[in-house]
């Protein structure tokens, strides 16, 4: 049993989606073993006390400053023992001594096609704001690999999503994630649990399931 922490910040849809494809097999061979959130009134808290997984809140403003923070919530990831972590919609950075701990263990989803709007500033709400202001045709999602740097590692999935007439930023929002992030981030986290996803470099290669038969 692969055994996740999903790392969340607020309503949590795609902690949602997670646990339902958990609960009806479309996820393989996975457990979810933690929830951790930064905000203490995230609904995602409550999705996951309902579906009986525990949740933890490390809020920032218990500690006194940034480092103890990091501390304390790198302290609540490894206390679960995952092999991998989900950030769900978790607006934290996530602390370098986070990722050298969890190496090509902690994927991201983000509501865009990376590498385009994406970064510093480009969360939530922003991000289909500035898709919608550059005027593009295409928009999406991406999982990755979570590296030292912001939306910079390896991509695990992708798909896109057509931007149309009258969109505003929470219609475009909310078909990214009908259309592509409730799916991606499932199926995500089976790839891996099913130990069909290599990472080399800042690529990543998914075997088909004959592939890792033969070894
Ligand atoms: C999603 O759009 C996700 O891509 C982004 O934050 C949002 C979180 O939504 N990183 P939810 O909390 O899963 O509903």
């Amino acid at each position: 049993m692969l055994r996740v922490v999903v790392c969340v910040s607020g309503g949590g849809t795609n902690l949602q989606a997670i646990l339902d494809k958990v609960a009806n097999g479309t996820v393989k061979n996975t457990e979810i073993v933690r929830v951790i959130s930064n905000n203490p009134n995230a609904y995602a808290l409550e999705r996951a006390a309902k579906a009986g997984v525990e949740g933890v809140c490390v809020s920032p403003k218990e500690f006194a400053d940034r480092e103890a923070f990091h501390e304390a919530l790198l302290a609540a990831v490894l206390e679960a023992q995952p092999d991998l972590v989900v950030l769900a919609g978790f607006l934290v950075a996530i602390p370098p001594r986070m990722v050298a701990a969890l190496p090509s263990r902690i994927i991201n989803i983000h509501p865009s096609l990376i590498p385009s709007f994406c970064g510093v500033g480009y969360y939530g709400l922003h991000v289909h704001e500035a898709v919608l202001s550059r005027g593009v045709k295409l928009t999406g999602a991406t999982v990755h690999f979570v590296d030292e740097d912001m939306d910079s590692g390896p991509i695990l999935l992708q798909k896109a999503v057509a931007v149309e007439e009258g969109d505003t930023p929470e219609i475009l929002q909310r078909r990214v994630m009908e259309q592509a992030e409730w799916e991606l981030l499932p199926r995500a986290i089976s790839l891996i649990a099913e130990g069909r996803v290599r990472v080399e470099g800042r690529k990543t290669y998914i075997m088909n399931s004959d592939e890792e038969m033969k070894g």
